[in-house]
């Protein structure tokens, strides 16, 4: 029997988006007139710009958000406590017997962290996956998230054997599959018939992204990066929608001219674009699976992943910064020796309606104890 509870989901920034949406729809796909569970939509405001955000809301069909915490930008330290700070009265108020969150980003961790010290249960969608690297503000927020949480929705059975290995209990991991391809398998029709940005064909660009902290924040390694793409440039044209924390420090690096600059893009655009091009370079998380789902061959550009499976059996190659390694690359697929990759286990566009049946079915459990 399922109960009626109180759910709390929270989103912050723009990966967060897409992982919220099919777990919005499934909780709204079992409204009927006996159990109604009560969902509201938190958006912390860590991402804020129209096409970092609103964008994101619009083209996913999830409705405005009935919170918003509106934190903004900041450093680590700011930005976390501002969300903890204003997540905190909300919970008060609203009293959610569940707060969901989603991936790695601070929002995520300021909201578990503060849930859970009110007492209230946290529920970590995308738990597991490890990079090792502490360097990654990402790796931090995951591991925090996953200790304090009640339950551990895994995208891949490697998750599953990382939680195992911190000692998490069995029966708090759910392997579900990963919410991020539900929205893409959603959405996928839509985005292949926008069309292209104009002179582009189908097969014959590249896409670039670059928003990681150790890769842009630093000019002399955000050069050398682009010095390769400049390179990969020559043979092909390079479509590169960069990132708010890319651009100012784009100015003072001389970048070949069949690199197409573009602003951040929103979702069902950039999926068209990505579903069609040639490959993907990188630095992204989410696009190592987006990639690998759409069968499109991605070269990362970072030392580790915390989507081994994208290497392992899709279409993912780690290749680091080296601007050597990132050409040689390039260069073997645009020799047409991109290897063939296969999906992971579940990842069939249902895994927002699994997690949201072991939520409903942990409510009743719960209450068949009370
Ligand atoms: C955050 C996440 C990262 C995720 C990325 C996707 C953390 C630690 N990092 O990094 O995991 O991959 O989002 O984008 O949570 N800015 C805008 N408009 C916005 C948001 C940000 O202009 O709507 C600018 C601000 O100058 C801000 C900078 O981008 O200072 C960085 O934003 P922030 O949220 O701090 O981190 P991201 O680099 O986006």
């Amino acid at each position: 029997m399922e109960t009626t509870a109180k759910y709390l989901l929270v989103a912050g920034a723009r990966p967060n988006f897409m992982k919220i949406a099919p777990i919005h729809r499934a909780f709204r796909a079992r409204r009927d007139g006996h159990s109604s569970p009560e969902v509201l939509v938190v958006h912390t405001g860590q991402h804020y710009s129209r096409n970092m955000s609103d964008d994101f809301f619009r083209d996913l069909g999830i409705p405005e958000p009935d919170i918003n915490l509106e934190v903004g930008s900041g450093s680590h330290a700011e930005q976390t406590a501002r969300v903890m700070m204003a997540f905190e009265p909300a919970c008060v108020e609203h009293r959610p017997d569940w707060v969901i969150v989603v991936g790695d980003v601070n929002s995520t961790l300021a909201c578990a962290l503060t849930a859970k010290k009110l007492g209230i249960r946290v529920a970590h969608v995308e738990a597991g996956l490890r990079s090792r690297d502490m360097s990654m503000p990402e790796e931090i927020n995951r591991l925090c998230t996953d200790a304090i949480s009640d339950l551990l929705f895994t995208t891949d059975t490697i998750a599953d054997e990382n939680l195992r290995k911190e000692g998490v209990a069995a029966e708090k991991i759910h392997f579900v599959g990963n919410t991020m391809i539900d929205t893409l398998r959603q959405q996928i029709g839509r985005a292949r018939q926008v069309p292209l940005p104009e002179g582009l064909e189908p097969g014959e660009y590249a896409v670039l992204t670059l928003h990681r902290p150790a890769n842009v924040d630093c000019r002399e390694r955000l050069a050398l990066i682009l010095g390769a793409i400049n390179a990969i440039a020559e043979r092909i044209p390079v479509v590169f929608p960069v990132h708010p924390r890319t651009a100012p420090r784009l100015k003072e690096i001389e970048m070949h001219p069949r690199i197409r600059i573009v602003e951040p893009m929103s979702y069902v655009p950039f999926l068209g674009l990505v579903a069609r091009c040639r490959m993907v370079l990188t630095d992204s998380g989410g696009i190592q699976e987006e990639t690998t789902v759409l069968g499109v061959p991605c070269l990362t550009m970072r030392p580790n992943t915390e989507r081994p499976i994208t290497c392992e059996i899709g279409t993912n190659v780690l290749v680091g910064t080296d601007p050597r390694r990132i050409v040689r690359e390039a260069d073997w697929i645009l020799g047409g020796n991109a290897r063939a990759g296969s999906i992971p286990e579940k990842w069939d566009g249902c895994a927002g309606e699994r997690i949201v049946g072991v939520l409903l079915n942990q409510g009743a459990q719960d209450a068949c104890l009370v």
